[in-house]
């Protein structure tokens, strides 16, 4: 049998960016939106395997925000709003960043990144760009409602999902009969007209977050933003990253965003360095107090325990999908040495999260039929593949590359004895079980999907 020489797992800031956006188009996890037009800036498409892993993440946050509390109910809201949803935010006013076109070269910075600019390519002699002076630019993506194109009809492709969360905070409340402390949570694409996209799906235009506002009397504001960063740091444990890639940190006072008292980012170590996949805010009554004010509507709660009228606090966690999928991706990449010199590309990805949780592999295409049996009746309870293609170690490599726990095979053996090989992906090793059998001895080891 082989033996592993390289450590586990790997160090997310020692793998290369460029092998992870290679892996990701070769096996189709995730690859640029209309490839064939030649891309889009800032907009990606996730395959069947990079659908599934986004999917499977989506499903572990529902389960450990939502399902698994009392005091949380979940929503989908509309993507475009009322545009005076992003008055009352505070959007259409603050939500912009600064950005530098160059007059040479034509291309576009945010003012504050051009540490990232490199020499002009159409300044020959000199290495400068020709920058004009910062302007302001609104992130928020525009659009028109209805048939005529004026300043009436426009709308907002939401920069964020919380919004709608706010604005039907009273319906919602009322008729999940909840009191507060409690809160709403909400998985949903977000856009942002990002002047520069970058690092593969870490900033994009288009991505997916998963937000959680909790909704808590003003005098218990600490208390419940301390125990949603202990609870959504034990949820980045869980999914596989540990203290040396991921921390908790403060956000100075100057950082703060307009509608914040208090906030920390939950940051991953990336190739690329340390940086944000959640943001965990107090925000206040911000949103609360703004949308009673632009609506007219009064959105206090009254709190008969207290005996008090009040606006609520919110405790927002809100986490990227596609940049936790990334830091996935990352953390789970690693290239081994084996015996003899070769290598093999293993995703160390959690259980619950790999795309494919078992593929089955009849040794020969001669003994597909039998193990075509056992493929149907595992696919009933896990997340199959199928591959009866080529060499086996061949088929064992192709698994590990995208992270399946599990390969069974069906061997010349296998109708005599009634018994497959489980080889299990992270430490090779193999193990003789009974056919009937392989379905309770995966599920001991694959904990149910949420
Ligand atoms: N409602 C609060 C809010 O939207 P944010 O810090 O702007 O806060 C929260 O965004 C999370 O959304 C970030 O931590 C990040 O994971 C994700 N995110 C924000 N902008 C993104 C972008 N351009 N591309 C991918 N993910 C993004």
């Amino acid at each position: 049998m082989s033996v592993e020489t390289a450590e586990a797992p790997a160090a997310s800031a020692r793998v290369r960016m460029e092998d992870i956006v290679s892996l990701c188009a070769r096996r189709g996890f995730v690859f640029q939106s209309s490839e064939i037009y030649g891309g889009i800036n800032g907009f990606w498409d996730y395959g069947p395997l990079g659908v599934e892993l986004k999917q499977n993440l989506k499903s572990l946050w529902w389960q450990r925000v939502v399902r698994a509390r009392a005091d949380v109910v979940g929503m989908d809201g509309s993507i475009i709003g009322h545009p005076r949803t992003w008055e009352a935010s505070g959007h259409v006013e603050h939500f912009s960043d600064p950005m530098v076109d160059c007059r040479a070269c034509k291309r576009r910075f945010r003012a504050d990144q051009l540490d990232d600019a490199g020499p002009c390519p159409a300044r020959e002699g000199s290495s400068e760009h020709d920058f004009t002076p910062a302007r302001s630019f609104n992130l928020m993506l525009r659009t028109f409602i209805g048939a005529s194109e004026d300043a009436a009809s426009v709308a907002y492709l939401r920069p964020e999902t919380c919004q709608a969360i706010f604005t039907d905070f009273k319906r919602v409340r009322e008729v999940s009969r909840q009191r507060i402390p409690f809160g709403i949570a909400q998985i949903g694409k977000a856009f942002r007209n990002e002047i520069n996209p970058r690092n593969f799906t870490f900033r994009s235009r288009e991505f997916e977050q998963a937000e959680l506002e909790f909704f808590v009397h003003p005098s218990e504001r600490d208390r419940w933003f301390e125990h949603w960063i202990e609870e959504r740091t034990r949820f980045h444990r869980e999914l596989g990253f540990d203290e040396g890639v991921l921390r908790v940190r403060p956000h100075a006072p100057e950082e703060l965003a307009h509608y914040a008292r208090a906030a920390s980012d939950l940051e991953f170590l990336f190739p690329f360095g340390w940086q944000e996949i959640e943001g965990i805010h107090d925000r206040g009554d911000w949103d609360l107090r703004r949308h009673s004010e632009f609506s007219g509507k009064d959105l206090s709660v009254f709190d008969d325990r207290r005996g008090e009228h009040f606006l609520p606090v919110v405790i927002e966690t809100s986490v990227g999908i596609d940049r936790t999928c990334l830091a996935l991706l990352c953390n789970a990449y690693c290239v081994e040495e084996l015996e003899g010199g070769e290598t093999r590309t293993v995703l160390r990805l959690p259980a619950a999260l790999a795309p494919v949780q078992v593929a089955v592999l009849p040794l020969s295409k001669k003994l597909a039929e039998p193990a075509r049996r056992i493929d149907s009746e595992l696919r009933r309870r896990f997340h199959v593949a199928w591959d009866e293609a080529g060499n086996i170690g061949r088929r064992y490599r192709r698994q590990d590359e995208i992270g399946t726990p599990f390969c069974v095979t069906f061997d010349f053996d296998s109708e005599g004895d009634g018994r497959v090989t489980i080889r299990e992906r992270d430490t090779m090793e193999q193990e003789r079980v009974p056919i009937e059998g392989v379905a309770s001895w995966l599920a001991e080891r694959l904990e149910p999907r949420p």
